[in-house]
């Protein structure tokens, strides 16, 4: 079977075969003349496939940006960015819409559910409107993953925060993206339910092989991660493999002590 993961392979070239997504001297400036900022300044981050990576650092140091540059959700104002192999800088928008709807998922911090349809229709949405078949063993083994089997006909508004999050990490796994991309995907819940989501993104990577990429400022939910990327002021300035809650505690307290943590 054909999956987005290897067509996302076949495209121009010149990325990293065992990358899922790669930024090179990335920088993004927002605005003009003294009201321009610099929310990234020469990033280089390769992002593994089959990894679970997360991206920490100050509030506005540049996660959300660096996120939305690899998902080509934004454009960069200098460098290159591939998603898979193919090289999205520069790409007519409606090729990029293509390849975003194809090889890339999103879990957001607002859950995005439509309130009028259920669990599995909301799911199966976007399938719906690309108008893919969803593979039906793959969607029952991340309806398993994501533990919502007997909630599959419930309303958003039936069901807890937690849950509703589940249902949107289905949603992103259900087309089988080569990487989905989560921006504090646990800022809306408690701990106990962002726990939950935590370890079903976790199951997802080790389970079904998925890459994600998640922005998180909380060093509990970046410990579920494999790899951690630090930025500050827009840059890269460490790295860490297989955290835990206490050495990225650590890590965040040395930002603070700069005075840069908000
Ligand atoms: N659309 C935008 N217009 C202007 N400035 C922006 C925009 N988005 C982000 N910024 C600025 O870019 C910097 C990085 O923002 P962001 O990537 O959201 O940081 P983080 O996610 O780490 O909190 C901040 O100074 C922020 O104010
Ligand atoms: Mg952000």
């Amino acid at each position: 079977m054909t999956t987005a993961v290897e067509d996302a392979t076949t495209g121009d070239g010149g990325g990293h075969p065992a990358m899922a997504a790669r930024a090179e001297s990335v920088a993004k400036a927002y605005g003009a003349g003294e009201t321009r900022v610099v929310a990234l300044d020469g990033v280089s981050v390769d992002i593994e496939r089959g990894v679970f990576t997360a991206i920490m650092g100050p509030s506005g140091s540049g996660k959300s940006t660096l996120m939305h540059c690899l998902a080509g959700l934004d454009t960069v104002t200098a460098g290159r960015v591939w998603i898979g192999d193919t090289e999205i800088t520069g790409m007519k928008d409606k090729k990029l819409t293509r390849l975003r709807r194809d090889s890339v998922g999103f879990v957001f911090q607002a859950f995005n559910l439509l309130p009028t349809l259920d669990a599995i229709e909301n799911i199966t949405l976007p399938m719906d409107i690309a108008g893919r078949e969803p593979d039906p063993d793959w969607l029952r083994r991340v309806v398993e993953t994501v533990g919502l089997a007997d909630r599959l006909k419930h309303r958003p508004n039936q069901l807890s925060g937690g849950q509703q999050q589940r249902v949107a990490v289905a949603r992103a796994l259900a087309a089988r993206p080569a990487i989905i991309f989560a921006d504090e995907p646990t800022g809306n819940l408690d701990s106990r339910a962002g726990a939950e989501v935590l370890g079903f993104l976790r199951r997802s990577v080790d389970d079904l092989g998925q890459t994600i990429v998640m922005v998180t400022h909380d060093p509990v939910a970046a410990a579920h991660a494999d790899r951690i990327v630090f930025l500050a002021d827009g840059h890269v300035v460490d790295e860490m493999r297989e955290p835990t809650a206490d050495r990225v505690l650590d890590r965040m307290r040395r930002f603070d002590t700069r005075g840069r943590t908000s």
